[in-house]
């Protein structure tokens, strides 16, 4: 195909030229002004049209949706809303599409609506925007990784262990369902699968991230990962991306700065590259928040809120500082929380971890020393063997965004709670190794790449900012 010039460029060219651009109608008025969209960027080109010289049944195929080449030149822009236009040539209809079944309109849609149309979504200027701005945090994070020396690590995806001891995995297997072999014993007869063991789509690349952090001392992972957990919410999913940084001699207090580092350098990131779409979803949550009483709106806009989170340190405090902050607080005497904290220990649930960011602090928290009952098998005990070296990165709006820890370097303690906590020691010799040979203190962390892209967006639910969601009764596409 000729050459095209991107609308991106194109809008900021010298008029005087001549250009073929392509892309896909968002309006045609007046049978004269075209609105054409290319993705590129949010904002759209203006083509003018000679109606009068132009064949009448070509002019009735410029219609929502469909894909058209137009070669012309660009000129200054006489009417309001843009400074350069493209006078048409030459046009030509590379897609028809008919307006009659088309789904989309030139029309406010809901994001219900647009969820079940996921495969044309993208045509509309919420997504393009979240998509363009989730591309930029992706590639800010490789850019802040490779500018600190780490190295970027592929870890599994199938896999033969359950890295957070959870049991939320999904099976993988060629076993026929229909006829699954069987040992004498009765049980499922795993020698004869694909792998000759069970294996399960990974839930974390830690443990992998753990044996070359070991070795490479900086290294990260950034991949699919899946939790098969019944959770029907606005921030779960059941395929999503992690960011897993491990970092050899790092303690708790070094991995919380690389996590506050890391946060503030991709939102600064995305500040300084996504201006024109930031924009746009700021707005887009002023009209979605005028839905809401007053009470529960934002005191910040988009772009002020991701401003804040720059401009202050995050508050740091142990999940016991946090117990005694929870239980006096307002919201716990009035028995407003579903989970009212009685006493220390209890496990913190999204409506508590809010309470602290939204309510008492006003700012990005970081919650660390949890007692070592609701946590996973590898985090460093603290003395007196009560709590973990445990840190989870809380945020407005969103609650947890990332969950990292000091990681237990001690051959023995490990063995010992991985026996407390029922996990297959003979299963995971590999991992163990690493503690017999050469063994460091290390820490590393997993930021929920969608969570991000939540926050950075200003959306609401985790669905409308991954392009093709999986959640519990939902795999489409
Ligand atoms: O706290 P999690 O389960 O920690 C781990 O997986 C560790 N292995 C990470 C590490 O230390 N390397 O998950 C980390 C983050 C959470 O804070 C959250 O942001 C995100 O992953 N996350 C989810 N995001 C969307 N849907 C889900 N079901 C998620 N579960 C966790
Ligand atoms: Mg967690």
């Amino acid at each position: 195909m000729s050459k095209r010039t991107r609308i991106k460029d194109i809008l900021s060219a010298t008029p005087g030229q001549d250009h073929t651009v392509m892309g896909w109608v968002r309006t045609f008025r007046n049978n004269q002004f075209i609105a054409l969209n290319d993705g590129s960027c949010l904002a759209n080109l203006q083509i003018v049209v000679d109606f009068e010289n132009e064949d009448p049944t070509l002019l009735k195929r410029i219609t929502t949706g469909a894909a058209i080449k137009i070669d012309g030149e660009l000129i200054a822009s006489q009417g309001k809303g843009q400074t350069v236009e493209l006078t048409a040539k030459n046009i030509e209809i590379l897609g028809d599409c008919d307006p009659e079944v088309y789904p989309l309109q030139p029309k406010r849609h809901s994001l219900e609506f647009l969820r079940e149309i996921a495969h044309l979504r993208f045509r509309t200027n919420t997504f393009s925007a979240i998509f363009r701005v989730r591309h930029t945090l992706a590639y800010a994070i490789h850019k802040f990784f490779n500018d600190r020396n780490f190295v970027y690590l592929h870890s599994p995806i199938i896999t033969g262990s359950d890295a957070e001891g959870a049991g939320e995995m999904f099976q993988v297997t060629t076993l026929d369902l229909n006829n699954i072999p069987r040992t004498d014993e009765g049980d499922i007869h795993f020698k004869k699968d694909f792998f000759g063991k069970a294996t399960n789509l990974t839930v974390s690349g830690q443990l992998e991230a753990e044996l070359a952090a070991l070795a490479l001392c900086d290294v990260y992972t950034f991949g699919p990962t899946f939790r098969a957990e019944n959770s029907n919410t606005t921030r779960h999913l059941a395929e999503f991306w992690m960011i897993e940084p491990e970092v050899a001699f790092n303690d708790l207090n070094d991995n919380m700065d690389l996590a506050e580092d890391m946060l503030k350098y991709l939102i600064q990131y995305v500040l300084d590259h996504c201006q024109e779409d930031l924009l746009f979803l700021e707005q887009r949550l002023v009209e979605e928040e005028k839905q809401k009483p007053q009470q529960d709106r934002s005191e910040m806009s988009l772009i002020e809120k991701l401003k804040f989170c720059l401009a202050h340190p995050f508050e740091r405090l142990t999940y016991t500082e946090a117990i005694e902050i929870l239980k006096n607080s307002t919201p716990n005497k009035k028995g407003k929380f579903q989970y009212p904290i009685e006493k220390w220990g209890a496990d913190l649930q999204s409506e508590h971890e809010r309470y602290l960011v939204e309510k008492h602090f006003k700012k990005p928290v970081i919650l660390t020393n949890y007692p070592k009952e609701i946590k996973a098998f590898y985090m460093r005990l603290d003395e007196g063997e009560k709590t973990v070296r445990a840190m989870d990165v809380l945020f407005p709006g969103i609650g947890e965004i990332i969950g990292g820890s000091q990681r237990e370097e001690r051959y023995d303690v490990l063995l010992r709670r991985m026996e407390e906590m029922h996990i297959p020691a003979e299963e995971m010799s590999w991992f163990l190794d690493t503690r017999r040979f050469g063994t460091v203190p290390h820490a590393g962390f997993g930021l929920g790449f969608e969570r991000l892209v939540l926050f950075v967006t200003g959306m609401t639910n985790i669905r409308d900012v991954i392009p093709f969601p999986r959640f519990p009764g939902n795999a489409e596409f």
